[in-house]
């Protein structure tokens, strides 16, 4: 196959959950993917299962020196990126009791600060790209106002700010929001609105969304905690942790 003609991706997030579905439905259309993840071992499973396909790019976003790297090593190998999926985060529900420190230092520098690097990053290469496009997955961290105040600026209000730039440039820009919609618990629903979304249904639905290249793509849910399952760390703590009780746990998923 002549993979020169098909698109470019950087996706991140790749390692588990959605963007591992995505990671996979997209590299099975032949597209080259570069595939960031905090673990160098999931990214190296997708090289080693899609040859010639996978650009191994991992480590952690929330450092700017890191994503400033990974930026150089696709500019090295493709020069140009067509598609970037900004899906890396994490997404944490806290059953309401109040949020420690650490908790929300963790959600401000996995969300909004990373997505803020790889914009920065992802710009040029989009730039130098074919028909481009970005898009963002947004958080819980966007309906906590307390995070909001935290992080100087919502995950929402940073891609809404890139897209003015970016359109200008040339790059459509697609923010996808897994919301929470009373409406999708209607029975005349012209088109499907799941209240619990797999992983790999979430993804099939997204791609297919994402052709049409709209403003924004929402996964409705009648509550967010029913959206793809959260990494078995999170699910396992959730498990454990009675609601309400925060002392027995590790407040970063997948933290012991
Ligand atoms: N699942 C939900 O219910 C839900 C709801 C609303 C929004 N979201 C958002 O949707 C996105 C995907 O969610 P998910 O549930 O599929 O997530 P997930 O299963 O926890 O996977 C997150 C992915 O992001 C990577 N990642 C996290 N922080 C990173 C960092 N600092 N640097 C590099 N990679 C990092 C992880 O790397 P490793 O694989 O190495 O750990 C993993 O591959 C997230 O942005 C999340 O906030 C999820």
């Amino acid at each position: 196959m002549d993979r020169s003609s098909l698109p470019r991706y950087w996706l991140t997030g790749a390692g588990n959950g959605i963007g591992a579905a995505l990671a996979e439905a997209i590299l099975e259309t032949g597209a080259r993917v570069a595939v960031s993840a905090c673990s160098a071992q999931a990214c190296e499973a997708l090289s080693a299962r899609y040859p010639g396909q996978v650009l191994a790019v991992p480590g952690n976003l929330s450092d700017s020196q890191t994503v400033r790297e990974i930026g150089e090593t696709i500019a090295r190998q493709w020069g140009a990126l067509d598609r970037v999926i900004l899906n890396a985060g994490t997404a944490e529900y806290v059953h309401g009791q109040p949020l420690e420190q650490t908790m929300i230092e963790h959600i401000v520098r996995s969300n909004l600060l990373a997505a803020s690097f790889c914009i920065e990053t992802a710009r040029p290469l989009l730039g130098a790209g074919s028909d481009p496009h970005l898009v963002g997955l947004t958080s819980p961290v966007t309906y906590l106002t307390s995070l909001q105040a935290a992080g100087g600026s919502s995950l929402r209000e940073l891609f809404e700010t890139a897209r003015q730039t970016l359109v200008a440039e040339g790059t459509d820009v697609t923010l996808v929001t897994p919301g929470v919609d009373s409406a999708s618990l209607s029975v005349d629903d012209c088109f499907p609105k799941p209240a619990h979304w797999s992983a790999g249904d979430a993804a099939t639905y997204l791609l297919g969304q994402l052709a049409e290249r709209p403003a924004e793509v929402t996964l409705s849910v009648s509550s967010v905690s029913s959206l793809w399952p959260l990494s078995t760390a999170a699910n396992d703590r959730q498990a454990q942790a009675a609601p309400g009780d925060s002392t027995n746990r590790s407040p970063i998923k997948g933290q012991p």
